[in-house]
């Protein structure tokens, strides 16, 4: 863990705190920035990604200083209770309060059946369920204070319709979208816990293992109502009206043009 930013006491006060966990680019950085456009402090949690973090601190602190920090940690903390705690603190320290917490961070690969092993249930499981569940548990008494929110990232699989051959995956969603419905009951009235389910919103990285050929893509869009790939502000849209809608909890958004609609269980 490493606090590259540290806010001084007479900036940016009075405005509420959002941590977004994985937004250094993609669907996160998207929250993020539409988050900080609505006078938000941002903390842009990462893992990997700390340059592209880092470069969007900048870009937000150059609109607003001191409105933006970036926090660099593994979600592996939440398998250790003194890490857990360390993180916590840093994650409150930095503006000094915490208002919303998005659960955005997320690992997804398949899992075919005959090749599922304890690698890949912990790593789908930590970033889709346990970390989600353990953050949230830990960070309560800070949203209790400011009677915040928590809002997670779904998955339209993640009921009712399985991705085929991601299992693993499809009930890490599962489990955090059952999450969303326990907390909503068990957190009120003081927090408030909403759920977004994207369909298909960013297509995999086309450089990475689950990049998508063209004729894979065209099937995609074609099974979409809405006939196109949903875009990265859709979703962020969502999250701040669910951040905003004082009597919404428990509620899960899909935002995914339709596609649950036809979803067959499979990628089309
Ligand atoms: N993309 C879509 O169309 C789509 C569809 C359905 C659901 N969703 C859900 O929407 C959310 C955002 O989607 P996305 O595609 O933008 O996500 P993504 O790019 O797959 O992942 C977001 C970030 O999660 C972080 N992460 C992964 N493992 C981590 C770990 N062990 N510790 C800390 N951070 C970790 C990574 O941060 P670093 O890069 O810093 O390592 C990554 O950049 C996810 O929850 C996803 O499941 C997305």
């Amino acid at each position: 863990m490493n606090l590259e930013y540290t806010v001084t006491q007479s900036d940016n006060n009075n405005a509420p705190v959002m941590l977004v966990t994985g937004s250094a680019k993609r669907i996160g950085a998207a929250i993020v920035k539409a988050a900080h456009r609505q006078g938000y402090s941002v903390i842009i949690h990462c893992h990997q990604s700390e340059q592209e973090a880092q470069t969007l601190a900048a870009q937000l602190n150059h609109t607003r200083s001191h409105s933006a920090a970036v926090i660099v940690a593994d979600l592996a903390v939440v398998e250790e209770p003194a890490a857990l705690t360390a993180f916590v603190e840093e994650v409150i320290n930095t503006f000094g309060q915490l208002d919303a917490v998005v659960h955005n961070a997320s690992r997804f690969y398949p899992s075919p059946l005959g090749s599922i092993d304890h690698i890949q249930w912990n790593e789908l499981f930590l970033t889709n369920a346990k970390a989600p569940l353990l953050l949230s548990q830990a960070f309560l008494p800070y949203l209790k204070k400011q009677q915040g929110c928590i809002i997670s990232l779904l998955d339209i699989h993640a009921h009712d319709k399985p991705f085929l051959n991601y299992t693993v995956y499809n009930m890490a969603k599962a489990a955090h979208r059952m999450m969303v419905q326990s907390l909503a009951l068990e957190m009120a009235p003081a927090v408030r816990v909403n759920g977004v389910a994207p369909g298909v919103n960013v297509l995999p990285e086309p450089d990475g293992d689950q990049a998508l050929d063209n004729e894979q893509q065209q099937r995609i869009v074609r099974s979409i109502p809405m006939q196109r790939i949903g875009q990265p502000d859709e979703i962020a849209h969502s999250v701040l009206y669910l951040v905003d809608a004082k009597y919404v909890t428990g509620e899960i958004i899909a935002v995914d043009g339709g596609r649950s609609l036809t979803l067959a269980g499979s990628l089309v």
